[in-house]
């Protein structure tokens, strides 16, 4: 349904998307999952037609988005990071100007809100100014003025920022209704939770660059990282992690105040006498399971969450 070859856009002198590429299948939820700053908004504006690329192709349903931007708009729908609603008009009002500009005729522009509105449950607050609406209901009047056109591609940027657990699973819920009536869905994000809950097939990316991408199960393959100890310190001097590399595991890593080792469960006793031996007094400790984030971590040194 998508594919992206060797994109890139630079801002200046920074290089927010380097040579890049994926293929998206029809019918999947692909999960583009980096930090702040990791490239995926330039990445989706690339993808959507509302940024240039520098150099690269992009083709969604075998259409050059570069030289058929045209055509591409036709079939794809963009929930942008920033909510974009007019807060002194209603839902329903709303909807109607987003989707005027989809050349949709009346009658059907106003089934099509009564539906998608049914679908994202704010049908009974649809005659609401936007401005009494909560930052959930807000996000989802945005994923609705998304898809007022029914696009057979649904690009997602970072749709749950600042919102509250239950409207998080409200608008999961959405998507995978969408996903379920054959929309394939593009969803950007920096919380691993997200893109583990909701996608078969992921893309790291970090600095512009991706830096691995697979199932769920192929990245967790291709680290040996299959658990981690995180100790945290009241304060830690800037070498420390060294002592856990050659004792414990070469793979530590320390982050402010935390040291991060991948280690299984059995070395644990060794990792307390190493801390008892340097007179380190741990503040806490967790044990888990691997998981994007110990993954993230691993391949790049840093965490995903700032
Ligand atoms: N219009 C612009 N002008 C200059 N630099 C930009 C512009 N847009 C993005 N950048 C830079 O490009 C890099 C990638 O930004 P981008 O917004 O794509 O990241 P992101 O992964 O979406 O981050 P976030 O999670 O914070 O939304 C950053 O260093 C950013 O400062
Ligand atoms: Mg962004």
């Amino acid at each position: 349904m998508i594919q992206v070859n060797n994109l890139s856009k630079s801002f200046d002198e920074i290089q927010a998307v380097n040579d890049i590429g994926f293929t998206i299948e029809k019918g999947e939820i692909f999960g583009l999952l980096g930090p702040n700053g990791a490239g995926k908004s330039t990445t989706i504006n690339m993808l959507s037609t509302i940024l240039q690329s520098d150099s690269g192709t992009i083709l969604i349903d075998d259409i050059d988005v570069k030289t058929n931007s045209k055509a591409c708009k036709k079939l794809i729908g963009v929930v942008p990071q920033e909510i974009s609603l007019y807060e002194d008009l209603s839902a329903y009002d709303n909807l109607l100007f987003w989707g005027k500009l989809y050349d949709i005729p009346p009658k059907k522009l106003k089934e099509n809100i009564n539906t998608i509105l049914d679908l994202i449950g704010l049908s009974d607050r649809k005659k609401d100014l936007i401005k009494t609406y909560s930052g959930g209901m807000k996000r989802r009047i945005n994923i609705a003025a998304a898809i007022l056109h029914q696009p057979k591609v649904l690009f997602m940027d970072e749709p749950t920022v600042g919102i509250d657990p239950q409207s998080r699973n409200h608008i999961f819920e959405v998507i995978e209704t969408l996903n379920e009536q054959g929309m394939t869905i593009i969803y950007t994000t920096h919380y691993m939770e997200e893109v583990e809950r909701l996608c078969e097939r992921i893309a790291i990316i970090d600095s512009g660059k991706i830096i691995t991408q697979g199932t769920q199960t192929e990245l967790q393959n291709l680290t040996n990282v299959k658990e981690t100890i995180e100790l945290e310190f009241e304060s830690l001097s800037t070498n420390t992690a060294q002592n856990f590399k050659e004792k414990i595991s070469h793979d530590a890593v320390q982050i402010d105040n935390k040291i991060s080792i991948a280690s299984n469960v059995k070395n644990l006793p060794g990792i307390i006498t190493l801390c008892n031996e340097l007179e380190m007094e741990i503040k806490d400790l967790t044990f888990k399971k691997a998981n994007l984030e110990a993954i993230f971590l691993s391949l790049t040194g840093k965490q995903l969450r700032d």
